[in-house]
C-alpha cells in the first residue's frame, strides 16, 4: 500500500549556498520554508573569514526572512592559507561559528581564496580537533591532470585518508559526496567522517549534462558522475547509516551566469529539495529512513539537539515550474531555473 502522507520531524540543511545581496533576498525563503537550521556556505565575496563577518552575514540572512521564520542559519568560516585559529576558535565558543569550510584554492565557485596546501593549515586543524568544531570539506583535487570525474575519488586518496588519519578526533564532513568510492570511504572511516549527500546527485547521472544538448542546469561541482555511482549514492542514503545526512548544496546562479560560454556550477534544488529527496527515497523503498537522513543523523553528528516540530508530505503531484520569478527585496524579479524543472514530482509539502 502507497502511503498518503508521511510526517517526519522537522529536518535540517547540512549545506546550503544562501548567497548575498538581491540574490539571499531570492532564495533565502525557499531554504527556510522547509528547513529548521541550514549549515550555510561562507563563499560569499568576499568570503566569510571572521567572527565580525559572519555575525553581519547572519543579519542579513535573518533580514531577508519574514519575522519570526522559525529557522536558524549556521554560519561557517572560509578557511584560507591565513585562517587564524585563534579567530575560529573565538567564533565557534562565541556561539557565531558552528563550522569551517575548506574549499581547494580554486576547486569551485568563489574559492580563488581557499587553501593551496591542505598540510600548511595544520595549526587550524588541530584547534578544531581540540574544540570539536567540524570540519567540511570539498573534497575534488584541483590538478589539471586529473580527469574531472576522477577528482573527488583522487583527493580521498592524496588527501582525505592522510588528513583523517593525522586528526583522529577531528570530526570532518565530506560534503556533497559524488562516487562509490567516496561512500565506501565514509562508510569504512571511524565514526568522525560524515557525509552530506544532494538530492540532485541522487536523481541524475552525468548524462544529464548532455540530454539533447548542453544543459547549464545540471552543472554543479563536483560533477554528476557516471550511473554506478548514483546507484551506490541511493544505497548510502536510504541505508540508515548515520554517517550519511542531507546537505541539499542548493547554489543558484543567475540565468547570465548558467547561460554563458563559461557557465557557473551549482544546481538551484532548494525549493522542492525534500520532496525530491522523498521520490528518491520511496523508489528505493526507503522511505522509512528519510526521517534518520533528513531530521536526526546530521544534528547528532553536528553535536547539536534535534529540531521540536514536524512536517507532512502529502502524496499529491506537483508540477515544478520551468522558471521560478522570485522577489528580491527591492521587487525586482530574479528567474532561476529550479532543479526537475518542467517534472511532476509525486509529492508536496502540506500547507
Ligand atoms: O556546484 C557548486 N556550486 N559547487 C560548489 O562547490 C559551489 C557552488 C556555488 O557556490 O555555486
Ligand atoms: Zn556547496
Amino acid at each position: 500500500m502507497q502511503k498518503a502522507s508521511l510526517t517526519i520531524r522537522k529536518p535540517d540543511d547540512w549545506h546550503v549556498h544562501l548567497r548575498d545581496g538581491a540574490m539571499l533576498e531570492a532564495v533565502a525563503a525557499s531554504t527556510a520554508k522547509t528547513f529548521g537550521r541550514a549549515i550555510v556556505m561562507p563563499n560569499l565575496s568576499p568570503p566569510v573569514t571572521t567572527v565580525t563577518a559572519a555575525e553581519a552575514y547572519r543579519q542579513r540572512i535573518l533580514q531577508a526572512l519574514p519575522p519570526e521564520p522559525g529557522f536558524t542559519p549556521l554560519i561557517t568560516a572560509y578557511l584560507t592559507d591565513a585562517s587564524d585559529p585563534a579567530e575560529l576558535e573565538r567564533g565557534f565558543n562565541a556561539g557565531v561559528l558552528t563550522a569551517c569550510k575548506l574549499y581547494p584554492a580554486n576547486a569551485t565557485t568563489n574559492s580563488a581564496a581557499g587553501v593551496t596546501a591542505i598540510n600548511g593549515i595544520t595549526p587550524v586543524f588541530e584547534t578544531l580537533e581540540r574544540i570539536g568544531m567540524p570540519l567540511l570539506i570539498h573534497g575534488e583535487v584541483t590538478d589539471p591532470a586529473i580527469d574531472i570525474f576522477d577528482r573527488e575519488a583522487v583527493f580521498i586518496e592524496r588527501h582525505l585518508e592522510p588528513l583523517v588519519k593525522r586528526h583522529p578526533g577531528l570530526k570532518v564532513v565530506f560534503e556533497h559526496i559524488t562516487t562509490a568510492d567516496a561512500a565506501d570511504f565514509v562508510a569504512n572511516g571511524p565514526a568522525t567522517l560524515a557525509a552530506t549527500i544532494t538530492p540532485h546527485h541522487l536523481h541524475i547521472n552525468r548524462n544529464a549534462l548532455f540530454q539533447g544538448g548542453l544543459r547549464p542546469d545540471m552543472y554543479c561541482l563536483p560533477v554528476a558522475k557516471r550511473e554506478l555511482h548514483r546507484i551506490a549514492l541511493r544505497a548510502a542514503a536510504t541505508s540508515g547509516n548515520p554517517k550519511f545526512f542531507l546537505g541539499t548544496d542548493s547554489a543558484p546562479h543567475g540565468r547570465g551566469a548558467k547561460e554563458s560560454a563559461c557557465g557557473c556550477a551549482g544546481i538551484f534544488c532548494a525549493p522542492h529539495a525534500l520532496e525530491s529527496y522523498a521520490t528518491a527515497f520511496e523508489q528505493e523503498n526507503a522511505l522509512d529512513k528519510l526521517e534518520g537522513f533528513a531530521s536526526e543523523f546530521g544534528p547528532r553528528f553536528y553535536g547539536l539537539p534535534l529540531n521540536e516540530g514536524s512536517i507532512t508530505l502529502v502524496r499529491e503531484p506537483q508540477s515544478v515550474p520551468e522558471r521560478l520569478q522570485l522577489a528580491d527585496g527591492s521587487g525586482g524579479p530574479v528567474a532561476l531555473v529550479p532543479f526537475h524543472a518542467g517534472e511532476t514530482l509525486p509529492w508536496r509539502i502540506a500547507a
